[in-house]
């Protein structure tokens, strides 16, 4: 043996070590007696005795972890009395340090050069990696808005412990895996059970000596040497066991996999790899020969992540080669233990004789071998496993030694000529585990690493490892990731737990779904809109805009709006603060219009939308906020009730008669994409104000005056009989039905009648607040369809089907209906409250000819033979949803259609 080893073990011993199996806190023999020895495969002697464990050994260190995991004593404390636990066993690993280093590198045959760190870079990643889990980890977490606006209520998620682990580790690693399987699953809370390869199990049985010196509890880590089928086997199909996380062969893994599969266990696996180092052109190429070099032949090459593929550009192939050849044959290949060696023994005779094979292969195949390719012997020493680094060039990827994993100083170096190639190249593989890139140019080198499909990509470097970074393989080189919050997510549960806001039978919509009472008791109400109401009311505007924060406001109207003077009067109130104008919002506004909205405010940087106009400006506006605020297209914010902040500020000012919009949660587009119209409807949309000053809407045209009444008569009435009615709602859906009544006709026979416009005003804003609580119902869900389908103007499309859709809930809402009646002004002294009802509807009718508004569907544009296909699109409409009686049957409401039609 050449220089001196730090720690002869040949010398030092006079009789061997003996390890035991480490199961619920105690070091014990195996059941039945059993030993077999760890080797040196430096010099092929037994350097210890260890216990194997057998079946009996296997299930009591199972019940040992199930029995702690379920008392408590580990998964039940706080992380961070975990976390103190895990600093005591990070000291104990630190005290055995020397030992753990010494025995890793004679065991492994891993060079003392590289063994020596293995202790310190253990402590630092238990350290590391339990501080994040008691400090940074997301063990709970609310998710502000569920995304299901019928089942209200707080939504959290825990992380919680799975339970107990399996942990299967390889043999070239030992003690680094070991930690890798066990700190992070107890750092969450699990309990362990460790099995070391059988060629390599004396480190992982000195970490349990640590955990027990340091008080982890009996139970919470258990260790058990023995063979990988007859153990493996019982830990991969125990029903006790909850997770198996395993690192080593893709074949083992498979098998792994399946036996996991009879009791559907957690699994992550890390499995073997091909990876390809890729030298660009532009490569420093000493740093690139370095780095195929290290990335190789590090320990002898029996690191599953190495760069066993080095794909090297045509340009500067030969150069590569030659200095590549040379490095590899200035490696000093001895015992592992001595200072100065660079690779040691392969673990075992086995692995031996396996790369003595696929160099065989490797000649026969074509390739052609410049270096190595024989075994190593090492000056004074008898036996020991030693290989040479092995260089195989013009390999080409599709032969056998560049696609199945050798596990040995092995290099296979394939030519390229493009970029483009290097990545295909690279990706014609099963595995897809690490790889790297040695470029000068950063940039080139990140486009080749985004193209390459693997867990891991180095630039200009390789095996470098870090505690907070996932490491994983994409493909057959497995299934997720350690390393980092990922890693620990993988030894978690998640639970949601669902607090519901609602904690009554008849208020719960869901659980009515079973039951013919569809009427939602409880209820919640928050309207938050500032409404300024009066004459000169637009005064307001300017202190509205400071109060909320803004200084640009982008005034958004339509053209007959603009015609009509009345965005410049806005513009002149908001004097510096108006930053523009912009008219192009259409009727019936689609996703196309917020879009182009709100391109406009981005231009002008606005940071505050004044609405001026009806509902088609308002519907914009609202969408325009969103978009503003969360960026993008209209069309990605279509939704319920997930906003989870304020939106762009938005005031509102009406000029119809009206919708009601100023006030309510919704946003109704036209979405051309899906052929009807969809909605937003979220509290955080609703106008932070709304400025109802008369002489806004005393330009009104008549029949305009007309149908947005109606459409404010349809929202109080539906809003009334909807399932989700309430006495707040009641209340002003019957006041605005009242007003509506009273001063349509008046407005209708006078546009100029200032009072009766202002009251048209407030009746539109209550029956608004009215309905955002408590919904509509069919008559919108029809006149959606028709304003979608054929353009008919939404306020007349609604008064069209209000009375034939009363009619039609007249038997599930007839005391509503009947107090409707009253409202509208009807006499119901003597009549029994379903006639009171039905005259509502015909009060409804008697109105609509009053003040001229259209009848029939044939009178604005719709064809008979359209009703049929109204029909089936009306009974998709969410506004269904609330109606009093419930609607599933499409021939009914294509009925109710031709009755209106
Ligand atoms: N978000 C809601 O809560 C809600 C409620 C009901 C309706 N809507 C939607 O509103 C839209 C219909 O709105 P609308 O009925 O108010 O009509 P609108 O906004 O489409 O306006 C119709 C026409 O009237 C003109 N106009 C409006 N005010 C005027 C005035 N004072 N002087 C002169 N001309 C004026 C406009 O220029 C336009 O040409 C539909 O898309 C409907 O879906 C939304």
């Amino acid at each position: 043996m050449e220089g001196t080893p730090i720690l002869n073990p040949i010398a030092r011993r006079s009789e061997m070590d003996s390890y035991k199996l480490f199961i619920n806190g105690e070091f014990v023999e195996a059941a039945n007696g059993k030993t077999f020895e760890a080797i040196d495969p430096g010099t092929e002697q037994p350097m210890a005795t260890v216990a194997q464990a057998g079946k009996a050994d296997a299930e009591a260190a199972i019940a040992a972890a199930r029995k702690a995991f379920d008392s408590g004593v580990w998964s039940g404390l706080a992380p961070s009395a975990r976390l103190a636990k895990l600093q005591d066993f990070a000291d104990q690993i630190a005290q055995q340090g020397l030992r753990l280093a010494a025995t890793e590198s004679q065991n492994a045959g891993q060079i003392m050069n590289l063994a020596k760190f293995m202790p310190l870079l253990s402590i630092g990643f238990a350290r590391n990696i339990s501080l994040y889990a008691a400090t940074k980890f997301p063990w709970e977490e609310e998710i502000p808005a569920s995304g299901n606006a019928f089942g209200p209520g707080r939504e959290f998620i825990r992380r919680e412990p799975i339970g107990v682990c399996v942990g299967i580790i390889p043999w070239n690693f030992p003690m680094m895996m070991a930690m890798w399987k066990m700190i992070p699953a107890l750092a969450m809370g699990n309990t362990v059970v460790i099995k070391p390869a059988s060629y390599t199990p004396l480190t992982a049985l000195i970490l349990a000596e640590a955990a027990k010196a340091a008080g982890i509890p009996n139970g919470v880590v258990n260790v058990i040497a023995g063979s990988g089928g007859e153990v493996g086997k019982i830990l991969c199909t125990h029903p006790d066991v909850d997770k198996v996380a395993f690192t080593g062969s893709t074949a083992i893994g498979r098998e792994i996999m399946r036996m996991a599969s009879s009791t559907v266990k957690k699994v992550t696996l890390e499995l073997g790899g091909k990876s390809a180092n890729i030298i660009l052109d532009d490569a420093d190429l000493s740093l690139a020969v370095e780095g195929a070099t290290y990335g190789t032949f590090s320990h002898q090459g029996q690191i599953c992540e190495s760069g066993t593929r080095v794909l090297v550009s045509s340009k500067i192939y030969d150069q590569f080669v030659e200095m590549f050849k040379k490095r590899a044959e200035a490696l000093r290949v001895g015992y592992q233990m001595d200072p100065t060696s660079h690779l040691g023994p392969l673990v075992s005779k086995e692995q031996l004789a396996t790369v003595e094979g696929y160099v065989k292969t490797g000649k026969e195949e074509g390739a052609e071998l410049i270096t190595g390719g024989k075994r190593v012997e090492v000056k004074g020493i008898k036996g020991g496993y030693y290989y040479a680094p092995t260089i195989f060039v013009n390999v080409k990827n599709k032969m056998r030694i560049a696609q199945e994993e050798i596990f040995g100083p092995v290099v296979c170096v394939i030519k390229y000529d493009t970029d483009e190639e290097a990545v295909a190249i690279a990706n014609d593989s099963i595995y897809g585990l690490g790889g790297g890139v040695f470029s000068s140019n950063t940039a080139r080198a990140e486009r080749v690493a985004r193209g390459v499909r693997t867990g891991t990509m180095w630039i200009n470097n390789y095996h470098i490892f870090a505690d907070f970074c996932p490491f994983g393989g994409y493909k057959q080189s497995g299934v997720g990731r350690e390393l980092g919050a990922e890693g620990l997510h993988e030894y978690t549960q998640v639970k949601r737990v669902h607090v519901s806001y609602v904690a009554d039978r008849n208020t719960n919509m869901n659980f009515s779904l079973l039951s013919d009472n569809k009427k939602v008791e409880g209820f919640g109400y928050c309207c938050p809109t500032a409404v300024n109401a009066g004459r000169g009311a637009l005064s307001s505007i300017s202190k509205s805009i400071v109060d909320l924060g803004s200084r640009r406001a982008l005034i958004l109207t339509d053209p007959g709006v603009r015609k009509a003077g009345l965005a410049d009067l806005v513009k002149n109130a908001l004097a510096d603060f108006c930053v523009g104008i912009y008219d192009k919002i259409p009727p019936d506004p689609d996703l196309e219009s917020v879009d182009g909205a709100t391109d406009a405010a981005r231009e002008l940087r606005a940071d505050c939308i004044v609405s001026v106009g009806g509902g088609s400006v308002m519907d914009t506006a609202k969408g325009v906020c969103v978009t503003l605020k969360n960026g993008g297209k209209a069309n990605d914010h279509l939704n319920f009730v997930v906003l989870t902040e304020p939106q762009t500020p938005h005031i509102a000012i009406p000029t119809t008669a009206g919708t009601g919009s100023e006030v309510t949660n919704v946003s109704v587009l036209t979405s051309k994409g899906a052929g009807r119209k969809l909605f937003i409807v979220d509290t955080r949309i609703m106008p932070n104000a709304a400025i109802l000053d008369p002489r806004f809407t005393m330009t009104l045209p008549k029949e305009m005056t007309v149908a947005t009444g109606m459409d404010a008569m349809t929202h109080a009435v539906e809003a009334m009989t909807s399932i989700m009615s309430n006495q707040i709602c009641d209340g002003q859906a019957l006041h605005a039905i009242r007003l509506i009544s009273e001063n349509l006709p008046l407005v209708v026979a006078d546009g100029k009648n200032e009072k009766a416009r202002l009251n048209m005003q407030i009746a539109a804003t209550m029956a608004g607040w009215a309905f955002t609580i408590a919904q509509v119902g069919l008559a919108h869900g029809m006149a959606h369809t028709a304003g979608a389908l054929h353009h008919v103007p939404h306020g007349a499309a609604c008064g069209i089907v209000l009375p034939k859709v009363m009619r039609y809930n007249v038997d599930h809402a007839t005391d509503k209906l009947a107090l409707v009646a009253q409202a509208l002004g009807v006499n119901t002294k003597g009549m029994k409250e379903r006639e009171a009802a039905l005259a509502a509807a015909d009060a409804i009718e008697d109105l609509m000819k009053k003040v001229g508004h259209p009848l029939r569907f044939r009178d604005v544009g719709v064809p008979e033979d359209g009703l049929m296909m109204c029909a089936f699109h009306a009974i998709a409409d969410t506004a269904d949803l609330f109606n009093a009686r419930p609607v599933n049957d499409p021939m009914e409401v294509f009925e109710i259609y031709k009755q209106a039609y």
